[in-house]
């Protein structure tokens, strides 16, 4: 059996890996060996072939003993770490949820229901480091499978509106902090009208003392269309992700466009998208739906009807489900060509912790 090694298992991607790899019995095909950077010596999770006891996450020598690191540490542990366990001769797999090594030349990114045979080629063919894609990328890319399979996209516009769980566990606190802010605020003037109350309430969650600390902004009655750092192109890096993951998970040889505006917004855990699709020639709906909808076993196709949409493709539906929904499509009256989709996944489950389990899965 395989010594797997796993970093950053307590934190929010890590935990639903675990929750996870649990629920399918996957600690049963593997040795596990849990790593902590300050927890070192601690008792272990019991799983099946668990060793008891932590292990320390900053002695390179240990995470070197293992086939398989697993690392749901974050970015800078990567940048840490990494380079330190290549350069002692360390000839492991590395299997990564951050972005740090996504675009290296020697990293797969894994998204098993759209690029299975493409990740089992790499192995076969000696690749050692498998990193998770960017969560609107990935659940983007399995909502639109079908078409991308049947090659008639000749771009995308995505609009996001990702949720809180996005920016971290913190992010997502603090949304409900600031939510509850408001509501107490509403709560103790419950005799206020509507414009009233709008004026009160915004000039709470623009006042010094609202909580901000994760955020710097609002999010609680309010959106913000800026995620991630500033490019020089004007995108921000987020929406720069869209293109350049799309096109490696894919493995295009010509470049498919991707780019819109990503925007938070106060969902929990779950990501939407609006997305208009240039086809590459005039498709009939039916035959735009079959694709779609048989594309893979997580996507499915919500029918273009409000009782269905509302009920179906929204963050609470989809909340904690690996199922990815994708409704309103509709030909567009800019012509033919041009769809109109919506889509909303779950950001920690195929955004993040499921595509790992199965690329661990293929290398144990
Ligand atoms: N970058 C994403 C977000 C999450 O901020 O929502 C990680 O893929």
């Amino acid at each position: 059996m395989k010594k797997v090694g796993f970093i950053g298992w307590r934190g929010m991607v890590g935990s639903v890996l675990m929750e996870r790899m649990k629920e399918e019995h996957d600690f049963s095909k593997m040795e596990s060996y849990f790593f902590s950077t300050s927890k070192g010596g601690e008792e272990a999770p019991v799983v099946a072939n668990g060793f008891p006891k932590v292990l320390s996450a900053i002695d390179v020598k240990s995470l070197a003993s293992m086939d398989i690191l697993v690392s749901c540490q974050g970015g800078e542990f990567t940048q840490e770490i990494y380079p330190s366990l290549r350069t002692c001769g360390w000839n492991g797999y590395w299997v990564d949820a951050a972005s740090t090594l996504r675009m290296k030349d020697n990293s797969v990114i894994v998204l098993d229901p759209v690029n299975r045979q493409i990740v089992q080629d790499s192995i076969s063919k000696g690749m050692k480091d498998f990193v998770g894609g960017n969560c609107t990328v990935s659940l983007m890319l399995i909502a639109l499978h079908g078409l991308f399979k049947a090659d008639l996209v000749e771009w995308v516009s995505s609009m996001t509106y990702q949720a809180a769980s996005g920016a971290g566990a913190k992010n997502m606190l603090e949304l409900l902090q600031q939510m509850q802010t408001v509501g107490n605020k509403y709560g103790a003037n419950p005799g206020l009208g509507a414009l009233e109350m709008e004026k009160e309430a915004n000039t709470l969650i623009g006042s010094m003392d609202f909580p901000k600390t994760n955020f710097a902004h609002p999010l609680a009655l309010n959106l913000l269309p800026w995620i991630d750092s500033e490019l020089p192109s004007g995108q921000s890096k987020e929406e720069w992700k869209g293109q350049v993951e799309a096109n490696k998970i894919l493995q295009t040889n010509k470049i498919i466009p991707v780019d819109g505006t990503c925007v938070r917004v106060s969902a929990l855990r779950c990501h939407s998208q609006a997305m208009t699709i240039k086809l590459k020639k005039s498709v009939e709906l039916s035959t735009v739906e079959s694709l779609i909808a048989e594309a893979n076993p997580w996507v499915k196709l919500i029918p273009n009807n409000k009782a269905e949409t509302l009920t179906k493709l929204t963050p609470a539906a989809v909340s904690g489900k690996l199922d990815i929904p994708i409704g309103r499509v509709r030909k567009m009256t800019l012509g033919d060509e041009y769809l109109n989709a919506f889509t909303c996944g779950d950001q920690l489950l195929w955004g993040a912790a499921e595509p790992l389990r199965c690329v661990l899965g293929m290398l144990v």
